[in-house]
């Protein structure tokens, strides 16, 4: 990700620099909650709606032959409705939660096949998790809390409070280095977590829903501040979201699921510029799509009888950024990468992206439906402690970190938080009755 602006919708250059390396490539993965579950995978079970599998076996499939890779620097958004699996997804990958099936390779290497041990370095070397309600310890002071991986890892006190003091510095929150976490705001609480999962220095850091339990301007700040601090330490993430503004904001990449299915992957142009299916679409017509598409989207190949004297952009500006320019040229666009003519734009493309009629009210709002994915947490014996084996085990979750209180249960109250203006946020469980745990 490398936004210029935290409002600019301009594409990856790590990301795409590196497109040809994985950190994390996983290959046909399933998830499957209830009694024997091997039993699903591969046979006609796999077949049925999760509602028929439900009725005939008691079984949920969260997570439905899923496979995507995840580059190096690379923010990943996985998005979809509420029980759609994301959470799931996410957690299988650091085995917080077991998959039932498929290859979940961690820099090659089959994390499916790591012992205890190999698991809890992983977590607590390679791993960090950011939860939605922010997972802190009350009765320790902030600069403690961003401390406490490292303290599970066993390093000498002043090294850890020097590196807590630095990443409190990081995230802003300096001077409240000896506060609990009650004395502060939700959004300083969370500036809190980012600091504890950046202070191992994680390989790749996890969010689930990270910012759902704030208000919207604070909400906004924070994913202002995952973007610059992803600028600063370049990081890879997978960032699960609701909120497609947020999503669009963030990902390089976003993964959208639906009923424990992939249902379309690609870059923000690709998913709001050509949804798969009437699921996306119904979802990304609010988003205005000229802070989306991109140059390198609406371009096309230079007539011959074209001048090419123009004026250049790059090929990951947004329509909006352009439109001036363009407007205002004599001659085509060129758009340029790395010295390459990659296309060219005239005021027909980027006019064809302004009038794109873009229907609204179809999406969003459906309030008063309480999300469903909590239904059956706790029928697995509490995955988040399960493999950890030191005297903190019972509270400790990814990358040594204190595990998340309740793991979903503050996944949002009716309707959950959205922006003003339209943001378009998946519509919590309605209109997709398959979507979930309520039986
Ligand atoms: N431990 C569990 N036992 C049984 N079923 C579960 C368990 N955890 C999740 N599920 C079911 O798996 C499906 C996917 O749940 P998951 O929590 O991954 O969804 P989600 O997309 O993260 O939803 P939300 O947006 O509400 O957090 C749901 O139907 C849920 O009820
Ligand atoms: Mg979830």
């Amino acid at each position: 990700m490398t936004m210029t602006s935290p409002t600019q919708q301009a594409r990856p250059g790590a990301a795409a620099r590196n497109e040809d390396r994985a950190v994390l490539d996983v290959r046909g993965l399933w998830k499957v909650f209830g009694p024997r579950p091997d039993r699903v995978v591969g046979t006609p079970l796999a077949e049925l709606s999760r509602s028929e599998l439900r009725a005939r076996t008691g079984c949920v499939t969260a997570v439905r032959d899923v496979s995507f890779t995840v580059r190096p620097q690379e923010v990943f958004v996985v998005m979809g409705l509420s029980g759609s699996g994301k959470s799931t997804l996410v957690r299988c990958l650091t085995r917080l939660v077991e998959p039932t099936a498929g290859e979940v390779l961690f820099d090659g290497e089959d994390i499916r096949k790591a012992g205890d041990r190999q698991l809890r370095e992983l977590r607590r070397h390679r791993f960090a998790m950011v939860f939605q309600n922010f997972g802190l310890l009350p009765h320790r002071r902030v600069l403690d809390n961003v401390a406490y991986g490292l303290e599970i890892r066993g390093m000498r006190k002043e090294a850890r409070y020097e590196r807590a003091r630095e990443m409190v510095e990081l995230v802003g929150l300096s001077g409240s280095e000896n506060s609990y976490p009650d004395q502060l705001s939700g959004g300083m609480q969370q500036r809190v977590g980012l600091a504890r999962a950046l202070a191992v220095d994680p390989d790749v850091l996890f969010f689930d829903e990270p910012f759902s339990a704030l208000d919207p301007l604070i909400r906004r700040d924070m994913q202002n501040e995952v973007i610059r601090l992803h600028r600063e330490v370049g990081k890879t993430m997978i960032f699960i979201t609701h909120d497609l503004s947020e999503a669009l904001k963030l990902g390089d990449r976003i993964l959208i699921m639906r009923d424990g299915e992939l249902v379309q992957m690609g870059t923000p142009d690709e998913v709001v510029g050509a949804p798969v299916d009437d699921y996306v679409r119904e979802f990304v017509s609010d988003v205005p799509r000229s802070n989306v598409l991109t140059t390198r989207w609406i371009m096309r190949p230079p007539r011959p009888d074209e001048p090419l004297d123009g004026p250049e952009a790059g090929p990951d500006v947004v329509v909006r950024d352009v439109v001036h320019t363009v407007l205002r040229a004599t001659r085509p666009v060129k758009v340029v990468e790395g010295g390459e003519l990659l296309g060219v734009v005239t005021a027909e493309e980027v006019l064809g992206v302004l009038a794109e009629p873009s229907p609204h009210g179809t999406s969003g709002g459906s309030a008063g439906s309480p999300p469903d994915a909590t239904s059956g947490e706790s029928a697995e014996p509490s995955p988040e402690g399960a493999s950890a084996g030191s005297a903190d085990s019972s509270s400790e979750g990814a990358s040594g970190q204190p595990a998340e209180p309740s793991p979903d249960a503050t996944s949002g109250g009716p309707g959950g938080p959205g922006e003003p203006g339209g943001s378009a946020e998946f519509p919590r469980s309605a209109g997709s009755p398959g979507s979930g745990g309520q039986g």
